[in-house]
């Protein structure tokens, strides 16, 4: 029987991650010389997913510290410009005049830095040029304006982009609503047909390789409005061309937008489950603009709204770990610098990973703790993806005792030593050959009498199956770890 012999002891030395300044390596985390070499992009790709990017834009290139992040691709493998790539910026000038030189500099950058490049956005509301705004529109004069932007755009990227967002926005910004924007020109005059017509155009146009993309907001908050996306995945399957083809028009993913705020940030299981929602349709899924502001920023967000922060952004992360189909992340800018939040929101903001003076703040080594650990039981065994009680959970066949040194609250320090068997290759185990589970999730059960409960996100390890004695365990927030044995 399992004896615990040590547990539940340093609570008092570990201090709360909310007790430092934002920008500090929390004690709880990996110190930022630990996480040197292990950018967001390389700790993703470890965690068995496709990429960690950000947008950015040539309005940055003059800030030295902002472009040595955005071009370093162990933190960022994937780039998307912010706003050069839009039709209201591409044809500022004149119609017709279409100008590509900005969003060229950008693709050029993320290419030698041998960063994925996605393309963002063929057909939204938004920033368009004016002469679209101002022109009155019959259907067939806008559709073939439509049609020429997206095949002249889409034939000048051709493979450097790994995805297009080829509609954006296209559902009413209505709570819990599943119906069309008709604010949109394009509804207004073409109906909801613009959409299936924009996915042909775009089909016939794009690399076969580049994926496809439906992007918007909300659609982690409100399954109303993720419905209205799955309907409009229908009506793009469903479509049938002006010239009666049927099955052209093609959709290969869903792009989370996920503008959040802090403390309203979806549950985990009410993440994975909209995003399944999509995966179940054979589609892929990102969350595709991600920030998490503080919905008031006077006064200063206090140490338990920071923490907070870290939690929500450890939850997302998890999300996207946890769903197969779910290959990546992008942050919709990494400075609290730039965040286009504090524009579009007044008052609102510090949703970033990074802070005005481009240092990393604690949602940043939240993230990467996060990937770091299901990087480690990915690379410390073949990796298991276990969905426990809806929550993330990683299951670990070992042959190596994980029995760490170093680190705070009393001498052993289990990450570490996982970490270093991971870098070494070595799997683990407790000695006895059991498992190892590690989740990164916040409550997950103890179904079978296997495993413990798991606190506040990705914070603690945990053995299953404990046969023999085992060493490890890990901390929750406010910090204890323990040794159990049997
Ligand atoms: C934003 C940019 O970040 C701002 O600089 C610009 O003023 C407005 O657009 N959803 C999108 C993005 O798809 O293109 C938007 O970007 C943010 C919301």
């Amino acid at each position: 029987m399992a004896r615990i012999t040590a547990l539940l002891f340093a609570s008092l030395f570990l201090s709360p991650l909310s007790a430092a300044s934002p920008t500090r390596a929390s004690p709880l985390l990996a110190s930022r010389q630990d996480t040197d070499n292990e950018g967001l992009h390389s700790l993703m790709l470890a965690a068995g997913k496709l990429f960690f990017g950000t947008a950015t834009d040539v309005r940055y290139l003059d800030n030295k510290a902002h472009q040595a992040i955005v071009q370093n691709p162990n933190e960022f493998g994937m780039i998307v410009p912010e706003n050069s790539q839009k039709w209201g910026e591409l044809e500022k000038e004149d119609k017709g005049k279409v100008d590509f030189t900005n969003t060229d500099i950008i693709a050029a950058q993320a290419k030698g830095n041998g960063q994925l490049f996605r393309c963002h956005v063929l057909v939204w509301g938004a920033q368009l040029p004016s002469y679209v705004t101002s022109t009155s529109w019959t259907e067939k004069t806008l559709s073939d304006v439509l049609q020429a932007h997206i095949t002249t755009t889409v034939t000048h990227f051709g493979s450097q982009c790994y995805s297009w967002d080829v509609v954006s926005e296209a559902l009413s910004s209505s709570p819990d609503s599943n119906t069309l924007s008709t604010t949109s020109l394009f509804h207004q005059v073409l109906g909801a047909s613009y959409i299936p017509f924009s996915f042909y155009w775009t089909s016939l146009a794009a690399d076969p390789s580049s994926k496809l993309y439906y992007n918007d907001f909300n659609l982690e908050l409100s399954p109303s409005k993720a419905q209205g996306a799955v309907d409009i995945v229908h009506l793009i399957r469903n479509y049938t061309s002006p010239t009666g083809e049927k099955n052209k028009a093609r959709i290969d993913g869903i792009g989370l937008q996920s503008h959040l705020f802090v403390s309203s940030v979806p549950s985990l299981p009410s993440l994975t489950s909209t995003l399944e929602l999509f995966t179940n349709l054979s589609l892929e899924v990102s969350f595709s603009e991600l920030d998490i502001s503080h919905s008031s920023l006077s006064p200063s967000p206090n140490a338990t709204q920071i923490e907070q922060q870290e939690k929500d952004y450890m939850t997302v992360i998890s999300a996207c770990l946890a769903v197969k189909g779910c290959v990546g992340i992008t942050v919709w800018g990494f400075s609290d610098k730039y965040s286009w939040v504090k524009d579009a929101f007044p008052g609102k903001g510090g949703g970033c990973l990074y802070d005005e003076n481009m240092k990393n703040k604690g949602s940043w080594f939240a993230v990467a703790e996060v990937l770091r650990r299901a990087g480690v039981v990915r690379r410390g065994a073949v990796a298991v993806d276990a969905s426990l009680d809806g929550e993330v959970a990683v299951a670990v066949n070992s042959t190596t005792t994980v029995e760490g040194e170093g680190g705070g609250g009393g001498g052993r320090d289990p990450d570490e030593a996982v970490r270093k068997a991971a870098r070494s290759g070595e799997l683990m185990r407790g000695v006895n050959g059991t498992e190892l589970m590690v989740a990164a999730g916040e409550e997950v059960g103890d179904a079978q009498g296997k495993g413990q409960g798991v606190v506040n996100g990705a914070r603690r390890w945990v053995v299953t199956g404990w046969g023999g004695w085992v060493v490890v365990m890990g901390w929750g927030f406010w910090g204890f770890w323990g040794i159990l044995s049997s």
